[in-house]
């Protein structure tokens, strides 16, 4: 069983992806910490809140992190997460099932301590799904955790990007501390949009969600439904992509995926195109390879995954 910190900022995917860590049989979910990016970071902490209480998670610690990217702006995204970041089709919204509050401490020092304590015999695995702003903050303040953890991120593309022609939103949205964590030596995976977007979340997937309509399930449908719509709306896509649980299945399940190590660079100086992941597949560059990039997963295997892992929120 491997243990898994997970760095987050829901956001309707990250939901799912806090979902599967706490209930893939493959892994132990020792805490959860948030950064600005969907929402701002009171608000995408509130939502962490709302879904750790209703998927029955409620033990889980979670650490609010930082509010604003290392250098630029914070930029944030209303048009695909809604206004509380977390919005469901009905206009209801997560926050509403917020129970508890986060622990007192700022998320990185909080991080430190639980993941130094956790990781003894074996690393950690940090799943971030946001910006990499407290993922960068650990590795700097306290460069002895590079011994103790991996990181497994959702970000990044080889091609496309999303929120810039180029560039992926989670990288896009804090490029210096991209570039301090692709640079920072740790064991690396990223498992960028080329993936991502092909874990669709069908009609045929939501109806094994409608299929047992409790109060749990249908709360994860008009989550889903939402999401749909905005995707609809702002990307033309006939079915919303499932971005963040996809970081937490490669831990759980490496072998369900196709994987090239290379070098990865994060572009952080051009107007244009910062928060490139500027992915050298063939190997062209005189440095090393930092980085295991995923270029295929085994997406039923994925959905099986997910699905069984909110079955069993819905037993709690
Ligand atoms: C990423 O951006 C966010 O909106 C999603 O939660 C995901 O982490 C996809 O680019
Ligand atoms: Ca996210």
């Amino acid at each position: 069983v491997k243990k898994v910190w997970l760095d987050c900022d829901p956001g309707h995917d990250d939901a799912l992806a806090i979902i599967l860590a706490g209930y893939d049989r493959r892994l132990k979910l020792i805490g959860v910490s948030t950064v600005a990016g969907n929402q701002t970071v009171e608000k995408v902490t509130l939502n962490a809140l709302g879904v750790l209480t209703a998927a029955g998670l409620r033990d889980i610690p979670v650490a609010q992190g930082q509010a604003k990217p290392l250098i630029r702006a914070p930029q944030i995204c209303p048009a695909i997460h809604g206004d509380s970041g977390l919005e469901f089709h009905d206009g209801g919204s997560m926050q509403d099932y917020a129970v508890g509050s986060p622990v007192l401490e700022k998320a990185v020092l909080y991080m430190h301590s639980c993941i130094s304590s956790h990781a003894e015999h074996e690393r950690v695995t940090l799943v971030c799904t946001g910006a990499l702003t407290n993922a960068a903050l650990l590795v700097t303040l306290f460069p002895e955790v590079l011994d103790s953890i991996e990181i497994v991120l959702m970000g990044g593309c080889m091609g496309t990007g999303n929120t810039g022609s180029v560039a992926e939103f989670n990288i896009q949205s804090d490029p210096e501390a991209a570039k301090i964590v692709f640079e920072c030596g740790v064991p690396l995976t990223m498992v960028p949009l080329e993936v991502t977007h092909r874990a669709l979340a069908t009609p045929g997937v939501l109806q094994r969600l409608t299929a047992r309509p409790t109060p749990f399930l249908q709360l994860m449908h008009k989550l889903l439904l939402f999401f749909a719509q905005t995707y609809r709306d702002v990307f033309s896509f006939e079915h919303p992509p499932l971005h963040d649980p996809l970081a937490v299945f490669y831990v759980a399940c490496p072998e369900a995926f196709k994987v090239k190590r290379m070098r990865v660079d994060i572009e952080t100086c051009s107007t244009l195109s910062a928060g490139q992941t500027v992915c050298d597949i063939w190997g062209q560059s005189a440095l090393a390879p930092n980085a295991t990039v995923a270029l295929e997963a085994d997406i039923s295997t994925f959905w099986e995954a997910m699905i069984s892992a909110l079955l069993k929120a819905d037993m709690v």
